[in-house]
C-alpha cells in the first residue's frame, strides 16, 4: 500500500498521482481555435505539472494521453496528438537526463508509427540512467487491454514452466505496465466529467478520486495544490476500520 512520505502547504504529498488530461477541446473552442491548439495548450499543462510534481515530491505521476478510443477521432486530431508526442519525447530525450526525470510509456506502443515506438524505446533506456521522479504517460492505452495482455503473459508464463503455484495479485500486479510501482494515491480528473473512462482499471482499486470542472490546459500549481488539499481531508481505511 502506498505510504506518504513528504509534505508542503497543501498537507502530505502522495506518492503517485494520476490525472485523465481532459477538456483540451472544450479550451480550445472556447477561444475559437482547432481542437489540436488545446492538446497543444494541454501538452503545456502537463509540462508545468510534471516539474510541479517533481519539486514538490510526489515520486511518480500517470496521465492518460491517448486512449485505445482515442482513434476513433478525425484523422487530423489524431495526427495532431501524435506529431505533439512526438515532439515531446524529442525534447525529453535531450532534457530529461538534466531534469533528473524518468519516462515510460503504457499501452501498446505497436500501432504507433516506427519513428514515435523508437524515440519510446530511447526514453526508456535512458531512464535505466536516471533515479527519483518518474512520469508514466498512457499511449494507445486502455485498461481493461492491460488486464487481458496481463492474462495473456501469465498464462503464457504457466505454459514454459516459468511460474507455478496459485495466482495471488501481487504477482499478477507484475504483469501490468506499472509492474513495479506503487498504486496511484489520488487521481485527479479535470473538464467536468466523473468517469474512470478505462483507465488504471486495477491500479485505482483504493485511489482516492478528485474532480474539478475546470479544463486540463486551464489546470495549474494551485489546482494542485487544492486536489492534494481534498486528498488529506479524505479519510483512507482501504476497506479497514479506523482507529479511534
Ligand atoms: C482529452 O481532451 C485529451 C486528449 C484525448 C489528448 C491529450 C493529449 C495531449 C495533452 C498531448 C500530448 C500529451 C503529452 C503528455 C505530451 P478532449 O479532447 O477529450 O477534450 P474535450 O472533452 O474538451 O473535447
Amino acid at each position: 500500500m502506498a505510504e506518504i512520505t513528504k509534505n508542503n502547504e497543501a498537507g502530505n504529498i502522495p506518492r503517485h498521482i494520476a490525472i485523465i488530461l481532459d477538456g483540451n477541446g472544450r479550451w480550445a473552442k472556447k477561444r475559437g481555435l482547432p481542437r489540436n491548439a488545446g492538446h497543444l495548450a494541454g501538452s503545456e499543462t502537463f509540462r508545468k505539472i510534471a516539474t510541479y510534481c517533481k519539486n514538490i515530491g510526489v515520486e511518480y505521476l500517470t496521465v492518460y494521453a491517448f486512449s485505445t478510443e482515442n482513434w476513433k477521432r478525425s484523422e487530423e486530431e489524431v495526427g495532431g496528438i501524435m506529431k505533439l508526442l512526438d515532439k515531446y519525447l524529442r525534447e525529453a530525450i535531450r532534457d530529461m537526463r538534466k531534469k533528473g526525470i524518468r519516462m515510460k510509456v503504457f499501452g501498446d506502443i505497436s500501432r504507433l508509427s516506427p519513428e514515435l515506438q523508437k524515440l519510446i524505446e530511447e526514453t526508456a533506456e535512458i531512464s535505466k540512467e536516471i533515479e527519483g521522479f518518474q512520469a508514466n504517460i498512457c499511449i494507445n492505452y486502455g485498461g481493461r487491454a492491460e488486464i487481458v495482455r496481463a492474462a495473456e503473459q501469465y498464462a503464457n508464463d504457466v505454459i514454459m514452466g516459468k511460474v507455478e503455484g496459485d495466482l495471488t495479485e501481487e504477482q499478477f500486479a507484475k504483469y501490468m505496465y506499472s509492474a513495479d510501482i506503487p498504486d496511484p494515491d489520488l487521481l485527479i480528473r479535470p473538464g467536468g466529467e466523473f468517469r474512470l473512462s478505462n483507465f488504471l482499471l486495477w491500479q485505482c482499486a483504493y485511489s482516492e478520486f478528485y474532480y474539478t470542472d475546470v479544463l486540463w490546459p486551464d489546470f495549474d500549481e494551485a489546482e494542485l495544490d487544492k486536489a492534494i488539499a481534498v486528498f488529506n481531508s479524505r479519510d483512507r481505511r482501504f476497506g479497514g476500520v479506523k482507529n479511534k
